[in-house]
């Protein structure tokens, strides 16, 4: 194939769209055109990406014509109805909803696990899975080509934006509503007074000044559908479908970052210096341990960065073959738009090369 690419991203007006952008401009040589789509709502208005200005059309099945590979950025319900029509238009679909990603004849891809999967899509769709597991696959994948990873328990602290831009936005009005209040949160019942039943949405509870312990919706066994995420796509992308996970999934007054305590158990003891000599050279992940000189990871520096920040690596007193550490994980980079980047490579390499 000697022409460039097409590409297009759908859902580019909301926040990981927004990114997608960024990375796309990045790589403008690698593709022809470059075509932006969103809700009717947003049909007509112009967005950068890199120095051009694209116009953004409306959904339909025409704005898949000459495309080759289309970002899915949308809702899990639009994603449902809008993703088959792409696909059977023969254009390559990443797609970021839960949808498809449990989907056995949909491969879930992370380049740092599983980069072959990506040829191998019977449906011509490719999922990109959710923010918190992506966050965690480049360490558990080192991690567990080296020691043999048998088991894992999760605690997440996942920001805002994870919910998209209302999400983003609802955390900035509860902190500008709450902001100046003197002593608040010290009150039995004084965050809910300032802020109104009509700050729950979208997380459920208030944000400021607060940690919801809900991410998803609820399922049986009192589990949320973030929690089984993690748990049952960890197990696809890793390969490993008997691997033991628990997991809680919290929400915390973050704009960007999601970051995760782990508690990881191996087939054999662990030493620190042996997980970090296996974080050092792994693909994805920047080793930022460092503790008697204030270095560990954290949202407010992990934000941007394309790698997942690992630090806080312990051998557990108690559990001499697990460790514990912390990880976190721009949810918007790695953990939406820059895994599918990296995928949409793959394919576009694969592509070329016929
Ligand atoms: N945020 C994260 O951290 C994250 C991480 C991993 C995966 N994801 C997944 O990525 C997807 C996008 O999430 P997001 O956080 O970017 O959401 P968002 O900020 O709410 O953006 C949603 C996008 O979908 C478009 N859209 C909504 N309804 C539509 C419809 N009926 N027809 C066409 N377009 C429609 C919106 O266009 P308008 O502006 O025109 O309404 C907007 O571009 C979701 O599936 C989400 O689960 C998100």
């Amino acid at each position: 194939m000697s022409r460039k690419l097409n590409v297009a991203i759908v859902g580019a007006t909301g926040v990981v769209g927004s990114i997608m952008r960024r990375l796309i401009a990045a790589e403008r040589d690698h593709w022809g055109e470059i075509r932006l789509v969103a809700s009717a709502r947003s049909a007509g208005r112009r967005l950068a990406v890199g120095d051009e200005t694209i116009e953004v059309q409306a959904l339909s099945s025409e704005v898949f014509d000459g495309i080759d590979i289309a970002h899915f950025d949308l809702p899990d319900e639009v994603s449902a109805e809008w993703v088959p029509v792409a696909a059977a238009r023969g254009v390559v679909v990443i797609d970021k909803s839960a949808h498809f990603r449990m989907d056995p004849e949909v491969p879930l891809v992370c380049r740092e696990a599983n980069p072959e999967a990506a040829r191998d899509r019977p449906k011509g769709i490719i999922a990109n899975a959710n923010c918190t597991t992506l966050a965690l696959i480049p360490t558990l994948a080192a991690l567990n080509e080296a020691f043999g990873l048998v088991s894992m328990s999760v605690a997440s602290y996942q920001a805002a934006s994870g919910s998209g831009k209302e999400g983003l936005e609802a955390l900035y009005a509860q902190a500008d509503k709450t902001a100046g209040i003197e002593r608040i949160g010290t009150e039995p019942g004084d965050v809910r007074a300032v802020l109104g039943e009509e700050y729950d949405a979208p997380f459920g509870a208030p944000l400021a000044l607060n940690v919801v312990p809900k991410v998803g919706g609820w399922r049986d066994g009192g589990w949320t559908s973030e929690e089984l995420k993690v748990r049952n796509e960890s197990r696809k992308i890793l390969g490993l479908p008997d691997l033991k996970v628990a997991s809680t999934c919290v929400r915390v007054p973050v704009a960007v970052g999601h970051s995760q305590a782990v508690h990881a158990t191996f087939e054999r003891e662990v030493s620190v210096e042996a997980a970090h000599r296996v974080l050092a050279e792994a693909p994805g992940v920047d080793l930022v341990d460092d503790p008697a000189n204030g270095v560990y990871p954290m949202p407010i520096d992990g934000v941007g960065k394309p790698g997942t920040q690992v630090g806080r690596v312990r051998q557990s007193i108690d559990f001499p073959n697990s460790l514990e550490f912390f990880v976190v994980g721009d949810n918007l980079m790695k953990g939406a738009a820059l895994n599918s980047i990296e995928t949409a490579e793959l394919v576009r390499r694969e592509l070329e090369a016929r």
